[in-house]
């Protein structure tokens, strides 16, 4: 780091952490003033008991709620036009998104849209739409359900093309929430595979973000503290779930979105075309790539390296400890260790490579990587 030059660090929003947090947003939304909510969620999550058991709190509490979750699991534009014409066909007042990464992405999404009205791929942050986002936008809150994306103390939302499936970043500071309820509880069902590739993503976001290029001491430290509570609960949040390992996941998770700020790297970008490409869950194709992804970074960077392997305690401080580490945490999780495994065929890695090489993540990795690096990582994890 050098340090003649003014760098901008960015921190979130309130946040009310800990058992029983959710039980709190009645309250919050009456000391507001807020009484029509649209309440965004997926159709998955708009069956289990404690999103249930929300509602009708806030039923109770006199509040009137609308329950949007007409969404795509790598959610697409109509989704948030959908979920935007629903909020005002009954004349809401403010947006709750409650769910994981995909949900509160999409909800997110909709608090940009109800007050700008243009195609909302010109909001794109990649063709500098950010500058467009200059409209109030409504009260937002988020309560995550998965520990993975970090989503809830966000600033941007994925949402992917209907037709082409490509991803775009809608991003402005202004879309971050107004207050996040982060309750482990209602993570403490999350089945083991979802819990192990969220938790992946998770890992993914802290290690990428420490290692990234730009100068940022403020989130390598969370990075670091990040990955460290990751190593102490993602194998008991998916073999053995209690609230600590839950509570500690859920926090690790919310400080990879913190930390990734600074940036991710070239996992994300192996990661990205999976999803577009063969509608890979995101966590998981985190979690088949990351060693691959770690181990081209090591060369260079060993120091970083050093540090994570410290963090991790584990015996040798090095980058191939590092990577060792990460294929036995996929197998104590039960993540495959290949891309074969979760459908990758030789014909694929072609169209893969262009697409990461393509993909906006990589812009910050620590060591620059060109369209024939991409394809051998592919190749290797293949
Ligand atoms: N905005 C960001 O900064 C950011 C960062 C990374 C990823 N993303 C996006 O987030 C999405 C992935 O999010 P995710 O990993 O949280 O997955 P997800 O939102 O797709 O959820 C995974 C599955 O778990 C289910 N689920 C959620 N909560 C549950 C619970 N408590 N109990 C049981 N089942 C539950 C969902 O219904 C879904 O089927 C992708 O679309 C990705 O592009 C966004
Ligand atoms: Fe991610």
């Amino acid at each position: 780091m050098t340090f003649d030059k003014i760098y901008q660090y960015n921190f979130p929003t309130t946040i009310r952490f800990g058992v029983g947090a959710s039980k709190e947003l009645g309250d919050y939304l009456i000391k507001n003033n807020l009484s029509k909510p649209l309440v965004v969620t997926d159709p998955t999550v708009a069956q289990l008991g404690f999103f249930k058991e929300i509602i009708q709190d806030l039923k109770r509490k006199n509040i009137s709620v609308e329950v949007f979750n007409d969404i795509h699991k790598n959610p697409v534009k109509s989704d948030v036009y959908k979920g935007a014409d629903t909020y005002d066909g009954t004349k809401r007042d403010s947006i709750i998104g409650i769910g994981g990464g995909a949900a509160l992405d999409v909800a997110r999404a909709i608090v940009l849209r109800i007050n700008h009205r243009e195609d909302l791929f010109k909001y794109d942050d990649l063709v500098g739409g950010d500058v467009f986002v200059t409209n109030e936008v409504p009260h937002f809150i988020t309560l995550p359900t998965t520990a993975g994306t970090g989503s809830e103390v966000g600033r941007s939302a994925i949402i992917a093309d209907d037709v082409t499936h490509q991803k775009k970043i809608l991003f402005a500071p202004k879309l971050i929430a107004r207050m996040v309820f982060a309750d482990p509880v209602l993570t403490m069902d999350l089945p083991p595979f979802i819990t192990a590739a969220t938790g992946m993503d998770a890992l993914t976001h802290n290690m990428e973000a420490y290692i990234a290029k730009m100068p940022h001491p403020l989130c390598e430290g969370i990075a670091l503290e990040g990955i460290a509570l990751v190593n102490q609960s993602l194998e008991a949040a998916v073999n053995k779930p209690d609230l600590e390992s839950r509570s500690k996941m859920l926090i690790a998770s919310l400080m990879g979105a913190v930390a990734f700020q600074k940036g991710l790297g070239v996992v994300h970008s192996l990661a990205h075309p999976l999803s577009q490409l063969l509608d890979t869950h995101h966590g998981l194709a985190n979690a088949v790539n990351i060693p691959y992804g770690m181990e081209f970074n090591i060369k260079g960077f060993e120091d970083k390296f050093k540090r994570i392997a410290t963090t991790l305690e584990l015996k040798e401080k090095t980058g191939e400890a590092v990577v060792k580490y990460l294929f036995d945490l996929n197998s104590k999780i039960k993540v495959p260790h290949t891309l074969g495994e979760i459908g990758v065929k030789q014909e694929h890695v072609e169209t893969l490579a262009d697409l990461a090489f393509a993909d906006f993540c990589h812009a910050n990795n620590p060591k620059p990587v060109n369209r024939e690096d991409f394809r051998q990582m592919y190749q290797k994890a293949l």
